[in-house]
């Protein structure tokens, strides 16, 4: 990570954007390299110590009436919504570029593990060993469709598609359209900012984004609007901060 992040204000003076991670390298484009090494920096504020409350509010919506279901968390880092799903008596199949973000799941949930390295891409599948049925695969998430056997029936997506890199958003979209099963269900957790004033990620995502992405494969239902700025999104020098939460389903 090299790129410092100049903005020019139009007066000869640089105006620096601050990104997540409490710099000013420009994080528009992390590669799965970036995100190893800000993992070993243990910059994850990202990672909440609760399960997310709009898991938690639209699981019926995603399960959409089904029981115990395979569940895809995208791009899922160590979230706890694993282990909800888990208890919730799902299966979970995670996607994570990051090695020591998949060990730390396990071992911060005391769920014992293997791993072992995937077939033709670099990455590896982590698999618990107490017949927990949950699989981490580690690696770029544009390779998935070359290495996961089964479809998904439901997806869910916090801090996956507002944090790839914002020219790969139709890319990453056609990627998950190849592990969803025809009636998969997919919860997309979206942000509305101000990335003139805050380097990001996440990277803002309105309708007309989600809608460029997916709408010629999937039906996309807007679930909810809400404030969700905090004294961490003040900190990031914007004054407002949007979360939206969208239903999509294949058509
Ligand atoms: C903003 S975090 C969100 C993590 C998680 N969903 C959560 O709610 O805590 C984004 C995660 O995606 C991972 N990631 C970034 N680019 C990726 C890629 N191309 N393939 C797979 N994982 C990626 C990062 O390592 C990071 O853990």
């Amino acid at each position: 990570m090299s790129n410092l992040q100049t903005v020019h204000n139009g007066l000869g003076a640089p105006n620096r954007k601050l990104n997540q991670f409490g710099d000013y390298e420009d994080v528009t484009n992390m590669s799965v390299d970036d995100w190893d090494y800000r993992w070993s920096l243990n910059q994850t504020k990202f990672h909440m110590p609760k399960v997310h409350p709009m898991l938690q509010k639209y699981i019926d919506k995603l399960l959409n009436g089904k029981k115990r279901q395979t569940v895809f968390v995208a791009l899922c880092g160590k979230t706890l919504d694993m282990k909800w799903l888990l208890d919730q008596g799902h299966e979970v199949v995670g996607n994570e570029c990051v090695d020591s973000a998949c060990r730390q799941f396990f071992e911060e949930n005391n769920i014992p593990y293997t791993s072992h390295s995937l077939d033709g891409v670099d990455g590896a599948l982590y698999t618990a060993t107490d017949g927990s049925p949950i699989k981490l695969y580690r690696c770029d998430c544009f390779e998935l469709p070359k290495v996961m056997k089964e479809k998904v029936s439901c997806i869910w997506d916090r801090g996956g598609f507002v944090a790839l890199p914002v020219k790969e958003r139709s890319r990453y979209a056609l990627t998950l359209r190849a592990i969803m099963k025809n009636d998969c269900r997919y919860l997309l957790d979206c942000f509305l900012l101000d990335n003139s004033k805050f380097g990001g990620p996440p990277f803002n995502c309105d309708e007309k984004d989600v809608k460029q992405a997916f709408e010629t494969f999937c039906k996309i239902e807007k679930l909810e609007t809400r404030d969700a700025f905090t004294k961490w999104q003040e900190s990031w020098g914007i004054s407002s901060f949007v979360e939206e939460v969208y239903l999509l389903h294949p058509k």
